[in-house]
């Protein structure tokens, strides 16, 4: 009695064991049938090396997980690939994020695995299944979920000589978790949830070059500790502050110099030294091997030009001639001429009428209210034309005065400046504006270092090529002079996108996507601009030509204001000299008037 009821315990706990691996076939159509219901999947995609399963397994599996209506696959339609058709198709193309994955591995080292990465890209969310047919050691294991997380599958269970379950916890540290009873399990906790929102320490290491404003370092004066700042620098602060993320940040240097180098960074990507980059960059020869986040900026790219149009302030005195004002002024002398002078009062003469001394002299008895009003009416037109002239002037003088900016290819060419550009650029530019030859004339290479110590430091020697976002953040440095050193033409080479790189698949794009949106929703590039300058500034890697401006103030515009009354004084005094021989005429006149009869006064034309 005794004897039968362990012999009973035995059987039921092989029973047991039994269906906590996958030994049989049946067992493991049957746990897929059960995550495929509980999680409501659309596909099954099983993948296998060569050696790495029986194929009498494979066809028991495929029986099993169609045998019969009731089964969660039961349905689905069929499709076998090898992998002679060397198509690099990926079943992201032919599959959604619901779909378990299924692959047998001969061991750790398996180079399916790599594959399943490669076609299953844009899918590390699905429920992925390692089937790893050899025994491994705990070393082993650990080296291959270092590998799983590398390549991100998320939401892994692995299981090893079809009956030792594994699970990891990849946050803060990779953490294997064995999984001893598979049944004990809730089934939405089999495999590991793919993404999380507290990432509990995690730490990256985060490559920092320099590219201001996007990315460069700063000292907190309080702490005294270097941070990353700039318009990326402070988005991915803030996002991995949220995230519960430890920056491991370092100075990455390509040759000596810590300019932002792309290809140096995505070749650390690619190599998975680093998990993310903290650049902003535009996506114009994309690397298929990184990802990218959404755009973080769309700017257009346009050229800064050297603004050298400013009219001398001597000129000022004949501009407010304008062609309208001179043709008002010959209008009325004409009219005047030929219409009153001529017609209305034929003896009368056009400078008695302007009272010009002397000339009227003759008429001075016999004046009629239709003379007068004839006088009056010209005297007040050459007043207003007066007073449009000088009040002009004097709002000329108000402000400085420049010539319409370079705003088309034809002006731009004929500027007397050169453009300086990387060799990078010279593709996209002559690809949208066209002109291949006029450009290359124009056209001055020079090296990354050079190129940014001159267009930061608004060299007005060169045209620089420069995107939209930049030069508003360069232009702060000129914002208080008052005779710019440069303006952003509207001459453009197309608007591109300015993008983060990312490991493939990373688990940190989704948070870095929201963030993205977030950020953009509530305009804080904006606020961060201005944060970025004075900090950027503090760290001497741009001026302020604020304080430059100061002593221009001082030296230059206050001199000049002076040397300008000069003309302006001379001017009047030399009217107020004519006034007066004018008036002491006109008084002789007027006593000649009252003591004789008039003398009748001829012009030479007459
Ligand atoms: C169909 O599946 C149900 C439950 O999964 C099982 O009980 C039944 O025996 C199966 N029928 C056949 C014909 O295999
Ligand atoms: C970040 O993670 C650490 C380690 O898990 C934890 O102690 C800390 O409370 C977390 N911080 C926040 C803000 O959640
Ligand atoms: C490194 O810099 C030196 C001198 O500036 C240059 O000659 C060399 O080509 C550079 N090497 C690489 C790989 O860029
Ligand atoms: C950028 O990095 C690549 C790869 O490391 C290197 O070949 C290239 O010379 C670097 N460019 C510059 C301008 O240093």
């Amino acid at each position: 009695m005794f004897i039968q009821i362990l012999l009973v315990l035995l059987i039921s706990g092989y029973q047991i064991r039994a269906k906590e691996s996958f030994v049989l076939p049946s067992d493991l159509a049957q746990f897929l049938d059960r995550i495929g219901r509980v999680h409501r999947l659309h596909a099954i995609t099983i993948v296998n090396s060569v050696g790495s399963v029986s194929p009498s397994y494979l066809d028991e599996l495929h029986r099993g997980l169609m045998r019969n209506i009731s089964n969660h696959f039961y349905l689905l339609p069929q499709m076998t690939a090898t992998d002679e058709d060397f198509s690099p198709m990926r079943f992201s193309r032919l599959q959604d994020e619901e779909t378990v994955y299924l692959v047998f591995a001969k061991d750790s080292m398996d180079a399916v695995i790599q594959l399943q990465a490669q076609r299953a890209r844009g899918r590390r969310y699905s429920k992925t299944l390692f089937l790893l047919r050899k025994q491994e050691s705990y070393q082993d294991l650990e080296r291959f979920f270092k590998l799983l997380w590398t390549l991100q599958f998320r939401s892994a269970l692995v299981v090893v000589a079809s009956e030792k379950f594994y699970q990891m916890d990849p946050y803060p540290t990779i953490r294997i978790i064995r999984m001893r009873r598979l049944s004990a399990y809730d089934p939405h906790h089999l495999f590991p949830p793919p993404n999380r929102r507290n990432f509990g320490g995690y730490t990256i290491r985060l490559p920092v070059q320099q590219d201001v404003p996007n990315t460069f370092w700063y000292q907190n004066r309080r702490t005294k500790a270097w941070q990353l700042e700039g318009l990326g620098g402070i988005l991915i602060n803030q996002l991995m502050e949220n995230l519960n993320v430890t920056l491991d940040m370092f100075r990455f240097e390509v040759n000596g110099s810590l300019l932002m180098n792309m290809t140096a960074l995505t070749d650390l990507i690619v190599q998975g030294k680093v998990e993310l980059s903290p650049h902003l960059y535009d996506t114009l020869h994309p690397n298929h091997l990184v990802d990218y986040s959404y755009p973080a900026q769309v700017a257009e790219r346009c050229f800064m030009i050297p603004l050298d149009n400013e009219i001398s302030r001597s000129l000022y005195v004949f501009l407010p001639f304008s062609f309208l004002l001179w043709l008002c002024l010959l209008f009325t002398l004409l009219i005047v001429e030929f219409v009153f002078v001529r017609r209305l009062m034929p003896d009368t003469h056009l400078w008695a009428i302007l009272g010009v001394p002397g000339a009227g002299a003759a008429r001075c008895k016999n004046r009629k209210p239709c003379r007068s009003i004839t006088t009056f009416l010209i005297l007040g037109g050459i007043f207003i034309l007066v007073q449009a002239y000088s009040t002009k002037l004097t709002s000329f003088l108000a402000v400085t005065l420049t010539r319409r900016p370079a705003n088309s290819l034809e002006e731009l060419f004929r500027l007397p400046y050169r453009i300086l550009v990387l060799p990078s650029d010279v593709e996209a530019i002559v690809a949208s504006l066209g002109h291949a030859e006029e450009f290359s004339t124009k056209f001055s290479f020079t090296n990354p270092q050079t190129f940014e110590d001159k267009r930061i430091g608004m060299d007005p020697e060169y045209i620089y090529p420069i995107s939209k976002v930049r030069w508003r953040f360069f232009d702060l440095q000129q914002r208080f002079l008052r005779k710019k050193r440069f303006f952003f033409s509207g001459i453009c080479h197309g608007s591109f996108p300015y993008q983060y790189q990312l490991r493939v698949d990373s688990h940190l794009k989704d948070a870095l996507h929201r963030f993205l949106l977030h950020v953009q929703q509530a305009g804080l590039q904006e606020v961060w601009l201005e944060t970025c300058f004075r900090r950027a500034h503090r760290m001497g890697y741009l001026n302020d030509f604020s304080t430059l401006a100061e002593l221009e103030e001082k030296l230059r515009l206050r001199p000049l204001a002076l040397n300008l009354l000069v003309p302006a004084f001379s001017l009047f005094l030399c009217g107020l000299v004519g006034s007066g021989i004018a008036f002491l005429v006109e008084i002789r006149q007027s006593f000649g008037c009252r003591q004789k009869p008039p003398p009748t006064n001829r012009n030479p034309g007459d």
